[in-house]
């Protein structure tokens, strides 16, 4: 599945959308301590952006900072009207509560769907801003035709970035989900019956290519760099493909997609459109 080619086509469409808005998007991403992989992750977000013609401001702030600190530079965002969406990358510094922050981010500015109400909505299966990965995933399985309904979703990840809300959109739409971690046993056995696979672990070649089910749709969230600096998934890419019908590569599968929902959500926060009764954003 081409996730780098599908993505750019969304993004024409956002880039069509945002001229026909009154306001400008803006999103505000805030980027704690020096992580190389966050690093690049933002610097993605950032050039999105400018793409798509959303006013993207960069917070960056040291590893040593406090958690009231982080709070109260939250709190000045929610209040600032000129501010639609806010983003916290994540990990955190361990010193700091990353529920806690999360919390504390408006909801209606919540453009990575993580705050408690966000996911509550998603369990209720009246989502408003959702998850940028799992929701990326949804939009390739719509792009590629993939049946869902009855079928055995595999999730390997039990992450609040991806694993869970993917679990609870595929859920809602009517397959039957089994949510794997690293207390699972017999990991084989369980992604033998997945007719759809959602990997999101980070440990590169977890999944072999002879445990995977003929026919199946397999999507790669793990990206670890390795010390050849090459790029590795969780998913024995070139065995599993034999078997597979659909394959998310990595790099340029999932990743554009995430970046792209981002945008997507940021353009929703703009239209503030949120609302807890009525949710029509699917
Ligand atoms: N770190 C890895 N993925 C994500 C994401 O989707 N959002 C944020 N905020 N941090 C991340």
């Amino acid at each position: 599945m081409e996730g780098k080619k599908l993505a750019a086509t969304l993004q024409v469409q956002l880039i069509e959308k945002v001229k026909t808005l009154k306001t400008t998007p803006s999103l505000c991403v805030i980027l704690i301590g020096e992580d190389p992989a966050s690093k690049i992750y933002v610097a993605h977000k950032q050039k999105a952006c400018q793409a798509v013609g959303i006013a993207v401001q960069l917070i960056k702030l040291p590893s040593t900072t406090s958690e009231s600190v982080l709070l109260s530079r939250i709190d000045e965002l929610n209040q600032d009207d000129s501010q639609h969406g806010i983003l916290v990358q994540l990990p955190l510094p361990k010193s700091i509560n990353t529920l806690t922050i999360l919390k504390k981010i408006n909801p209606h500015k919540d453009v990575d769907g993580f705050h408690p109400i966000n996911i509550g909505l998603l369990a209720q299966g009246q989502p408003h801003f959702q998850p940028c990965t799992p929701l990326g995933i949804l939009q390739l399985i719509d792009h590629y035709d993939i049946p869902v309904k009855g079928k055995h979703a595999v999730i390997v990840g039990a992450s609040l970035i991806v694993g869970k809300p993917m679990a609870l959109q595929l859920l809602d739409r009517d397959a039957t989900v089994s949510i794997c971690h690293k207390e699972t046993k017999n990991l084989a056995t369980m992604v033998a019956q997945a007719d759809i696979l959602v990997s999101a672990v980070g440990i590169p070649n977890l999944i072999k290519g002879d445990w995977i089910k003929p026919g199946s749709a397999l999507f790669d969230v793990g990206i670890t760099r390795l010390k050849d600096n090459t790029i590795a998934g969780d998913i024995e890419f070139t065995k599993a493909k034999e078997k597979a019908t659909w394959i998310t590569p990595v790099p340029g599968g999932v990743g554009p997609m995430t970046v792209a929902m981002l945008m997507r959500n940021t353009v929703m926060a703009c239209e503030n459109t949120y609302s807890l009764e009525a949710n029509t954003h699917r």
